[in-house]
């Protein structure tokens, strides 16, 4: 099924590791429309903090290079983008890129922490991605293995724990689902049945708006 209404955007957001990037590539890729996983801007400016940049700075001139730099997907940079992720002035300089993404012509589905609250609240779909900490903490684990980095199950776990707390105790656009979203909770479901749900979710949508 194609989204015949254009814009229509789907905005994914939950916390760290609930499965909403994977969900969201594949929501892209099935009804062929422009994914922005929104984690990598506030990682890229959470690297340059970490290279000694003013984090507000960094985020008013972020470039392309920035979000393709290698080292966005470590621990470091996580915790790093959290913090730079509270600051209003940075959140502020990333607003304008992501509303127009978000309303391009042929649709778009961005995954982040505010996409429905903040950036898109007019989004057709929303949704709202979670597991339980210990859930998302070994999936994060495995990928980050995978990925050869060096880490241990338990110091993953206290990673995720760290940044859910920021990410949902900050004053500017904390985490925390969005009026009208439809909630995901992927503890107990294979990724391939949280995908079809997601799929059955927007397609339900798409009727609705048609
Ligand atoms: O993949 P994971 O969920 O672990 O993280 P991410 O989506 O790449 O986001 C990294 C950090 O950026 C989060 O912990 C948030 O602090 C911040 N972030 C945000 O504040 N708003 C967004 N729309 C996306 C990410």
């Amino acid at each position: 099924m194609s989204l015949a209404q254009s814009p229509f955007t789907i905005a994914v957001d939950g916390p760290a590791a609930s499965g909403k990037g994977t969900i969201s590539k594949e929501l892209a890729r099935h009804f062929d429309v422009a994914h922005l996983d929104t984690g990598l801007l506030y990682r890229a400016v959470g690297r340059r903090m970490l290279a000694g940049v003013d984090p507000v700075d960094a985020a008013q001139s972020l470039t392309v290079d920035d979000l393709q730099a290698d080292g966005l997907r470590t621990p470091e940079v996580a915790q790093s983008a959290s913090r730079v992720a509270a600051i209003s002035e940075v959140r502020s300089a990333l607003v304008d890129f992501q509303r127009a993404f978000a309303r391009r012509a042929g649709g778009a589905v961005l995954d982040g922490r505010d996409i429905g609250t903040v950036i898109c609240p007019e989004a057709e779909v929303k949704l709202f991605v979670t597991a339980s900490a210990e859930v998302r903490a070994e999936r994060r684990f495995r990928e980050l293995l995978a990925g050869g980095h060096d880490v241990t199950l338990e110091g993953v776990l206290a990673d995720v724990r760290e940044r859910d707390a920021r990410d949902s105790e900050r004053v500017v656009a904390p985490l925390k689902p969005a009026e009208g979203a439809v909630l995901l909770d992927t503890s107990t479901l294979s990724i391939d049945a949280a995908v079809a749900r997601a799929i059955e979710v927007v397609e339900a949508r798409a009727r609705d708006v048609a």
